[in-house]
């Protein structure tokens, strides 16, 4: 006879595909009956209009049937109680005392990295989002905060489009894209809201950002922070004392020479600098390999040397591999660049796929 608990073991790898948890520790098996060969199980849904109710049935039936002694399953989906949602969000949350998120916990293994840049329009959403992928593509879990108030350009670079993360009972669940987990305040203040409001609003929002979502694991959580040294970086400098940070600039001296004082301020506070990114450095031309230093030359060395740091990384000009994202093909120059960085970032983090498994 096939007990209740085979039944549970069997369905334990099963997770529920938006949060990635198991659904018997998500306690979203309501009920196992068995009669002899035959299994019925019912599972609770979060909504009743779960857009992956197929793909959690089918996962569920099939594990079913591959339980020695099962010839024949029911799966009966229902949606959970207020009460049922109310023990699946304290699962997700973790029970911790005011929803602290485990990600700001003391003995966090997250690394945050907040991306800064002295002006705006150097490329730093770009570079934020495609070093985010680079470290995705190595195998680390990677999440992406865009704290740009003025800009939330974070969605459209990954293309996202319309999509929004999905909310069960104010736990937010990230928006997952190249294998990275994307937040936005874009997804949560309407476009057309002046910036003024953002403002205030904005210390607030990052906090929920933290403890309002589900991010699972993360190994390394980068930040796109809005350009120059506001008040936002100074509440990320405050609220992450121990973020570290990488600086974005483009060759242009006035740009590296803004880029500084934004460094300066990361010093100021004890926040480590890991180096220096330098966009847009040059063109290469796609028949002889030849560079233009379309912008001129030295930036990023400049800014380097003004802050004692190395510069990690040059990104050449280019044209992102799907029209409308901004995301680079792995195998064009900037996706090898980002590769390259990511290498690098990760070494100077002491994170490698292998080591945190
Ligand atoms: N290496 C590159 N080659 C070509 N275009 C680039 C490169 N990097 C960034 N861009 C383009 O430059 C523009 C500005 O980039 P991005 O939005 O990433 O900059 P930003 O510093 O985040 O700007 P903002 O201050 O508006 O937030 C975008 O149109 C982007 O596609
Ligand atoms: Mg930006």
């Amino acid at each position: 006879m096939v007990t209740e608990q085979q039944i549970l073991d069997a369905l334990r790898p099963i997770e529920d595909p938006e949060v990635h948890k198991s659904i018997v520790e998500l306690n979203m098996v309501r009920s196992v009956d068995i009669q002899g060969d035959h299994v019925k199980v019912e599972v609770a849904l979060t909504i009743s209009g779960c857009p992956l109710r197929t793909v959690i049935e089918n996962d569920v039936k099939k594990a079913l049937l591959n339980v020695p002694g099962i010839r024949s399953a029911e799966v009966v989906l229902g949606t959970m109680t207020d009460e049922e949602r109310a023990k699946f969000t304290s699962t997700l949350r973790g029970d911790r005392p005011e929803h602290q998120s485990p990600l700001l916990a003391t003995d966090s293994k997250t690394e945050f990295i907040a991306v800064a840049s002295g002006k705006g329009g150097v490329g730093k959403s770009t570079v934020t989002a495609n070093l985010a992928v680079a470290l995705a593509r190595k195998g680390l879990r990677v999440g992406v905060i865009d704290a740009d108030i003025y800009g939330f350009s974070i969605p459209n670079i990954f293309g996202l489009g319309d999509r929004k993360p999905t909310v069960v009972d104010n736990v937010i669940i990230p928006v997952g894209k190249e294998g990275v987990k994307i937040v936005s305040m874009g997804f949560f203040v309407p476009e057309n809201s002046p910036v003024i409001w953002r403002g205030p609003m904005l210390g607030k929002m990052i906090r929920n950002f933290f403890n309002e979502v589900h991010w699972g694991d993360v190994d390394v959580m980068l930040l796109d922070l809005p350009p120059g040294t506001g008040d936002v970086a100074l509440d990320i400098h405050q609220m992450l004392p121990k973020s570290k940070e990488l600086l974005v600039t483009t060759p242009q001296s006035n740009a590296s020479e803004v880029a500084v004082r934004a460094g300066l301020m990361a010093k100021r506070t004890n926040h480590e600098i890991l180096g220096v990114i330098e966009n847009m450095s040059y063109l290469e031309c796609g028949k002889c390999g030849d560079r233009t230093y379309v912008f001129g030359q030295g930036g990023g060395a400049r800014l380097a040397e003004a802050l004692q740091v190395p510069l990690l990384q040059q990104i050449p000009l280019g044209v992102a591999a799907n029209e409308g994202t901004g995301i680079f093909a792995a195998e064009s120059s900037q996706g090898k660049a980002y590769a390259a960085l990511a290498d690098d970032v990760a070494e100077r983090l002491g994170q490698t796929a292998a080591s945190r498994k």
